[in-house]
């Protein structure tokens, strides 16, 4: 069979979600409107896959990377848009699935479903509807007595008796390319202006050209987003199903209703997600890693058997078996070592902890290497910023920070050495060496002093 091609129509303003962000790009579940589609797209391996872009499409087409795209200026209806994305569509192409850039749950096996139903059929067009409980804001589809689709009429063209038809127009179809091109030119326009792709179905019928339908069971998969509050139905439905394909992959989900989990998360069998955390961006959870509850994680790997409880942790890496939280804030470049300890109020950035690291209680460290088995006393913090530039701190393996000690960087603290409380170290402290004082100077340490 010869390869399906794609359009993706994505030029309309949406008006009702009342936004300066174009519709299309709004997230659901971490990744864009129109790449949710596209995703579906590309998995019933449409190609080419093209998208119309109009209204914010500067915007859109950033977005959308290399993607090939067509400028629909000004933007006149969906058949106008179908008839400048044809420019874009190869002449072998024999089938073309057209669909929206506003039905982010629209699954694959729908695009295949219509892509073999026109072919079988050897109909001009398959439809994709669905029977909606309110199907205000749709086109109906209009069947004749022996129950053949006659037409789709658009809620504004639609009668009383039309309007009570639950039988909808999802949006998208599989067309018979060669019959497209020939009959695009002939669409009317409709009594708003606009060009109706919908009014192909009439023009099929009257040709004498089969158009049929598949009938998708779940509305929800086809419910093209409008408003806000349709965005945030649709991301819970999602978010709920992508629980749930965890859940079934062995990840416990404590309570999925205060749990968010974006699309492009892993999380490996056996870790478990406790109430009121949110999985965000790529992150990477392993085996057996305990997350939450009240954590936040985005784009971060936490390694297998780590706690992170009630914590913010941005682009970081959480060895395996580490604890962190509860309150931990770690920030972009932060590695926290296998079985290292952050928590109560610390705050770690760019900042490489090695193995059994304990930072446990209100501290800062930025711009900084500390190597294994630390201790980090309450209230140690790096100095890291003279006013204009960031330095760097290191603590060699087996160091004692005291209690509130301040590092001032750049700094060098050797291996196994030792801070007293409330020191204020301005110079690097050779290994074994210990210093105390503001500013810190050494102390001979020997058998007298270390009773
Ligand atoms: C459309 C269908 C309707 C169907 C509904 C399903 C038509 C005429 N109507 O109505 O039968 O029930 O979708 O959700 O097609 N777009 C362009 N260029 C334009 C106009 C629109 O690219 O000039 C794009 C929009 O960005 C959007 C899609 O086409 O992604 C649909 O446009 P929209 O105005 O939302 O159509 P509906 O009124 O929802
Ligand atoms: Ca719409």
């Amino acid at each position: 069979m010869s390869a399906v091609a794609g359009l993706v129509l994505a030029a309309g303003q949406g008006t009702r979600m009342r936004s300066r962000l174009p519709k299309v790009l709004h997230p659901l579940a971490g990744r864009a409107m129109i790449d949710h589609v596209l995703a579906a797209c590309a998995a019933a391996n449409l190609d080419p896959l093209v998208v119309v872009t109009g209204h914010g499409g500067d915007q859109v087409e950033t977005a959308l990377g290399s993607r090939p795209v067509v400028r629909q200026d000004p933007q006149r209806g969906t058949a106008d848009a179908v008839k400048i994305g044809l420019t874009r569509i190869p002449e072998s192409a024999q089938q073309l699935v057209v669909t929206m850039g506003d039905v982010p749950l629209l699954p694959a096996e729908a695009i295949e479903a219509l892509s073999s139903a026109q072919a079988g059929a050897d109909a001009a067009i398959a439809l994709l509807a669905v029977v909606m409980g309110d199907p205000s804001g749709y086109g109906r589809i209009v069947r004749d007595s022996s129950g053949n689709v006659a037409a789709v009429v658009e809620e504004a063209d639609a009668d009383a008796a039309v309007r009570t038809v639950v039988e909808i127009n999802s949006g998208t179809y599989c067309f018979d390319l060669g019959w497209l091109r020939s009959i695009i030119d002939s669409v009317p326009p409709s009594a708003s202006g606009e060009y109706y792709l919908t009014d192909l179905v009439r023009l099929a019928v009257d040709a004498g050209r089969r158009v049929v339908v598949v009938t998708a069971d779940d509305p929800l998969t086809v419910t093209g987003i409008n408003d806000r509050v349709q965005l945030a139905a649709v991301e819970a439905a999602l978010v709920a199903r992508i629980i749930a394909a965890h859940q079934r992959d062995g990840v416990t989900v404590v309570d999925p209703a205060t749990t968010r989990i974006d699309v492009e998360v892993t999380i490996e069998p056996d870790a478990r997600i406790e109430p009121w955390t949110i999985l965000a961006g790529t992150t990477a959870v392993g085996a057996g890693a305990i997350v939450g509850p009240g954590s936040v994680v985005t784009d971060s790997r936490i390694g297998a058997d780590a706690r992170v409880v009630a914590s913010w942790v941005e682009s970081a890496e959480v060895g395996v078996g580490a604890r962190i939280g509860p309150m931990a804030h770690l920030r972009a470049g932060s590695v926290i070592g296998p079985s290292s300890e952050v928590g109560n109020f610390a705050e770690v950035k760019n900042t490489r902890l090695g193995r059994g690291v304990r930072q446990h209680h209100f501290s800062y460290l930025g711009d900084a290497e500390l190597g294994d088995e630390v201790n980090v006393g309450a209230g140690t913090v790096t100095a890291n910023f003279d006013g204009s530039t960031k330095h760097r701190t290191v603590v060699g393996a087996g160091a004692f920070l005291g209690v509130d000690t301040t590092l001032r960087a750049p700094l060098t603290v050797g291996e196994g050495a030792t801070t007293g409380a409330g020191s204020v170290v301005i110079h690097d402290v050779a290994p074994g060496e210990t210093v105390v004082g503001v500013p810190a100077h050494p102390i001979r340490t020997g058998p007298d002093e270390h009773a």
